[in-house]
């Protein structure tokens, strides 16, 4: 017998907008029985966004790239296609659905975007198809789709823990601007955390503490000086010319960059938003953005 969907949408499509994220501080811990590592990380939200907008369609989850770009899938491999199928199998409906993605946010880059768009997708679901899913659910859905989805929902600035799906948010009232150096290549994460493995072996998380407690300063040098990454090491092994990309974005005038997550994008922390122009001006393929700004949620207009 065929199964029809037991809700309606409410309205043609919806749009979701959806942040980059980076890490203020990443701490890794030694590789754990499941394949992942138990992490101590600062993520901070940016204000480099993707947009998706869900429209009724044709039965299953059809992905159209409003960005053609041949590094994102458009088929199950595509996170935000996994999460409307989640969705879907959770709230018991056959999915008929087509996803618009506009990608703003640098791809395989280090700043989560294909989390950032299941996300993206779950909030859009819900919202379509009308379920009022409870957060707490929509955040175990995020969190079986990917260590950083949690956290896109969320936004603002977190302490993660576990995988990074363990999340507490961090508040404070300072805005914090950023230059962004992105790669025309992105890097394979599990590639750079094998090479981290290799590097660092068991070596125990770095503390995350001087991050926390920095973010409380108003001076934003108080950040840089606390600013860490134990995937650096790795991500600067398999990609040595990010070295002369770091050092160019110091010498251009940052307070401090560091490469962002698994990289290959590196982040240069500046003073303010006229600094950021200033330090982008003398920097090759940079983006400009501030942080912390809100996790995934409806466009409205
Ligand atoms: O969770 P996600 O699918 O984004 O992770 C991608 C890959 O990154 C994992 O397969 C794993 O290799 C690595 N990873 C990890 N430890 C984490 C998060 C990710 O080893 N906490």
């Amino acid at each position: 017998m065929e199964e029809y969907p037991l809700t309606v949408p409410s309205r043609s499509a919806v749009r979701v907008r959806v942040p980059a994220k980076i890490n203020l501080h990443l701490g890794v811990g030694p590789l754990r029985d499941d394949g992942f590592h138990d992490l101590a990380t600062v993520f901070h939200a940016v204000s480099l966004y993707d947009e998706l907008t869900l429209e009724c369609g044709p039965p299953g989850v059809r992905l159209v790239l409003e960005t053609p770009d041949n590094a994102v899938p458009t088929d199950e491999r595509n996170l935000a296609v996994r999460a409307l199928n989640a969705l879907a199998a959770y709230a018991n409906i056959e999915p008929a659905v087509t996803v618009r993605l506009r990608k703003g946010i640098p791809v395989a880059g280090g700043m989560a975007g294909g989390s950032a768009d299941a996300a993206a997708a779950l909030v859009a679901g819900d919202t379509l198809w009308q379920l009022a899913t409870p957060p707490e659910k929509l955040h175990e859905l995020a969190a079986q789709l990917g260590s950083d989805v949690p956290f896109a929902l969320l936004g603002g600035d977190a302490l993660g823990t576990g995988r990074g799906e363990r999340l507490t948010p961090l508040t404070h009232p300072y805005q914090r601007h950023w230059v962004f150096a992105t790669a025309s290549e992105g890097l394979s994460t599990p590639a750079v955390y094998a090479e981290s493995d290799r590097i660092r072996g068991t070596t125990a998380a770095s503390d995350p503490e001087p991050v926390i407690k920095a973010l409380d300063e108003p001076d934003p040098r108080a950040l840089a000086d606390a600013l860490g990454n134990d995937l650096q090491a790795a991500t600067l092994s398999l990609r040595p010319e990010l070295h002369h990309v770091l050092a160019a974005g110091e010498a251009a005038g940052a307070l401090k960059g560091i490469v962002s997550g698994s990289g290959p994008t590196c982040a240069f922390l500046v003073r303010d938003a006229e600094h950021a122009r200033s330090v982008a001006a003398r920097l090759k393929n940079t983006r400009i953005a501030h942080g912390p700004v809100g996790g995934a949620a409806l466009v409205t207009n």
